[in-house]
């Protein structure tokens, strides 16, 4: 980090430079620096001090005075990022060290086994515990820069190790490389750095809407974006790509008579606290200096199970041995050096059988086809069945039975398909053929549907109870009418049973049957009654909710709940009934107004309200009127990052219950941002913003307590 000192006299300058306007030829430094700073801050930690709008001010004061007086523009300032130029072709350069690859290993064993050999190499006796520094093993491209008398001069690609390609107009063009350092400080006239070039996953997520928006073609991955943005004709375009470069060794350094100074540097983790404090990005998150192997085992396993949730692709951790001396003991084979060791994080890609092909029947009929795999383990997660969505899915991929296929798990996301190894088919591979009739009901054929633009074939006419059964399942759910003791697997087991099998049985339950099944004892028996009791007087928005009724949501449901005194006053609705509901669309106006003019849904309800379920409206379902003096009468209001105090919902509803209304993006139109732990982008951009009002959790509900 910066000295102290230097932090207060550039925050002093810019408080200067932002209230006069009178700035000349004299002031061109200060402005330099302050900028230097500000990007600094913003760029490197991600913690600006300043609104983008003043940045925005005091860079136009220095382009213009630059413009006035030309002969005073240096190679390194802030304006001369990107020239205009464009790369003709990527010249091939020699590395001033060779950058080798790593080893890779993918337990505690190979990670004790390398910890062995370190200790066998450097010389050190096995009993005493050897110091290694961790940090997160990037997923994005390799860059390489060098320094000469403090000035950025060079960067390259890795290339064969020996050589790379020349990329130095490009890497200018990424604001967290600095163009000028003060290597200087530490002796050093001549440095090589190796870091990663990276794409933030949000920022990632971006570029690929902005892009599809624009009708070009979508990147894969973040690396894809990252490591094209490297090669780029367009500086301009390399800027627009948002990369960041996170460096992690100092490959190279040398003093003005040409002595390394390597060998004076002490540990690898010091040659990082030098490289953040003269202005690069190091990694930090993700980065600890372990006492010994067993705690780089357990830092390791720790970042695995966090991967998801950093910021940048990870794909394992880095283990390098701290002191250089003994790196220097240790050496090189031709491939990796014999001090560090790539410790790989379990494969969320891997290649599998898909053996058949099953269908589900949904809530309302939707017929989704589901691959059968050979087992096959992702991220330490073992799948063997995963979604196909639906024909245009299968068609677009040409996907067949009996084809190997290659499956990914990013994140928490489900598994899905990425697409079949053409390459190793061998003509035994079965097209799949989409059901013409209703694969669920084995007794009659009932013809599939497919309505106009929509992807779905859905079963219309269901004779064979496996749509109830998942009208059930989705009735008692959370969101739903949430019963407790009452999950899916009983449901599908009393339905089996006979127990029920339309949504009324369920609030008539022949309960000492239940008690004579295996698994349900007095007391199961007797929270299960507590549950559907309590369920009976739930509002009618939840009611409306739980029937599944096609696109019908939470929040039209509630909308619906405010408009009625009686669930079965909906009978007498017209479709513009619904329309002028702001918020209510034609679809689920439509699709309501149906479900009230079917007399066999009309006598389900009324057998409902005889097994004691309420159907009237309840003071819950009322529109709630706020007083003007509520706290945040009238605020928008945003929460970001992981709540501790409360859950995200009951957050928004406090919120709500006290005036505010919550948004789901920041924009000027944003006044509160709650903060809760690990928030990115979200607090990033509120930052830059300047007028948000930025508060903790805990603020946030002293506020609405108050
Ligand atoms: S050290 C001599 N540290 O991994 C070894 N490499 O196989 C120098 N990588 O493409 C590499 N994160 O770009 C090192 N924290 C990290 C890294 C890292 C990502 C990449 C590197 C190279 C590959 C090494």
């Amino acid at each position: 980090m910066y000295q102290k000192e230097e932090q207060i006299a550039l925050a002093k300058t810019t408080n200067l430079l932002l209230k006069n306007d009178k700035i000349g030829k004299a002031d061109i430094e200060d402005l330099r620096n302050a900028i230097k700073y500000h990007e600094w801050r913003y760029y490197i930690l991600n913690e600006p001090v300043i609104s983008d709008f003043e940045y925005d001010t005091i860079y136009k004061k220095l382009e213009n005075l630059e413009k006035e007086f030309p002969e005073l523009i240096t190679n390194d300032s802030p304006t001369q990022r990107v020239s205009g130029d464009l790369i003709e072709n990527f010249n091939q350069v020699a590395h001033l060290t060779p950058m080798l690859s790593l080893a890779n290993s993918y337990d505690e064993g190979d990670l004790n086994e390398f910890d062995k050999q370190v200790h066998k190499f450097a010389g050190v006796d096995e009993t005493a515990p050897l110091q290694y520094s961790v940090e997160p093993k990037f997923d994005g491209g390799t860059i390489v820069l060098v320094y000469e008398n403090n000035q950025f001069i060079r960067a390259a690609t890795r290339g064969d190790g020996e050589m790379g390609e020349e990329m130095t107009l490009n890497a200018r063009a990424m604001k967290s490389i600095p163009l000028s350092a003060n290597f200087s400080k530490y002796g050093i006239y001549k440095a090589e750095i190796r870091g990663e070039a990276l794409i933030r996953k949000d920022k990632f997520e971006s570029l690929n809407q902005k892009r599809e928006e624009e009708g070009q073609p979508v990147f894969a991955n973040p690396r894809n974006a990252a490591t094209g943005g490297l090669r780029m004709k367009d500086p301009a375009e390399t800027a627009k790509r948002e990369i960041e470069v996170f460096v992690y060794q100092l490959g190279f350094a040398e003093d003005k008579e040409g002595n390394s100074l390597l060998n004076s540097l002490k540990n690898h983790s010091d040659t990082l606290k030098i490289l953040s404090e003269i202005g690069f990005k190091v990694p930090v998150e993700g980065q600890k200096v372990c006492k010994n192997i067993g705690e780089v085992v357990s830092f390791c396993a720790e970042w695995q199970e966090k991967r998801d949730k950093y910021a940048y692709e990870l794909d394992g951790m880095v283990v390098k041995l701290d002191s250089l001396q003994l790196q220097e003991e240790c050496g090189y084979t031709n491939h990796h050096p014999r001090w560090a060791i790539a410790y790989k994080f379990k494969a969320k890609q891997a290649t599998t059988k898909l053996l058949n092909v099953e269908y589900q029947v949904g809530k309302i009929g939707t017929i989704t086809p589901v691959a059968k795999l050979e087992p096959v383990s992702l991220a330490g997660v073992v799948v063997s069945s995963v979604s196909l969505h639906n024909e245009d899915f299968i068609n677009s991929k040409d996907i067949r039975i009996g084809d190997t296929v290659l499956v990914e798990r990013a994140g928490d996301v489900i598994p899905y398909i990425v697409k079949p190894i053409e390459a190793i088919r061998d003509g035994s591979e079965k097209v799949i053929i989409y059901p013409k009739y209703c694969p669920m009901n084995t007794k009659e054929q009932i013809t599939l549907v497919r309505a106009e633009g929509e992807a779905a074939w859905r079963c219309p006419n269901c004779t064979c109870g496996a749509q109830d059964l998942q009208r059930m399942i989705f009735h008692v759910s959370k969101d739903a009418m949430d019963i407790d003791g009452f999950g899916k697997s009983n449901v599908e087991r009393f339905f089996q049973l006979g127990l029920i099998s339309t949504l009324p049985d369920i609030y008539n339950l022949d309960y000492e049957k239940i008690a004579t099944l295996e698994g349900f004892g007095k007391k199961s028996v007797e929270n299960l009654k507590a549950g559907i009791e309590k369920a009976k007087k739930s509002p009618i928005n939840r009611v409306l909710y739980s029937l599944s009724i096609h696109h019908l949501g939470q929040k039209v449901s509630k909308l619906l709940a405010e408009q009625i005194s009686h669930v079965l006053d909906l009978r007498n609705w017209e479709i513009e009934d619904y329309t002028k509901i702001r918020d209510i669309g034609p679809v689920v106006a439509q699709n309501t107004y149906q479900f009230f003019k079917d007399d066999k849904n009309i006598a389900m309800l009324q057998q409902l309200e005889a097994n004691g379920v309420n159907l009237t409206q309840t003071p819950e379902d009322k529109p709630t009127v706020i007083a003007e003096d509520a706290p945040l009468f009238g605020k928008t209001i945003l929460f970001t990052g992981t709540l501790n105090l409360m859950g995200r919902k009951e957050a928004e509803a406090m919120a709500a219950a006290v005036g505010a209304k919550n948004i789901s993006v920041v924009s000027s139109n944003l006044n509160i941002l709650v903060v809760g732990e690990n928030a990115g982008s979200k607090l990033e951009k509120a930052q830059k913003l300047g007028k948000v009002q930025i508060m903790t959790e805990a603020e946030f509900l002293e506020i609405i307590n108050s």
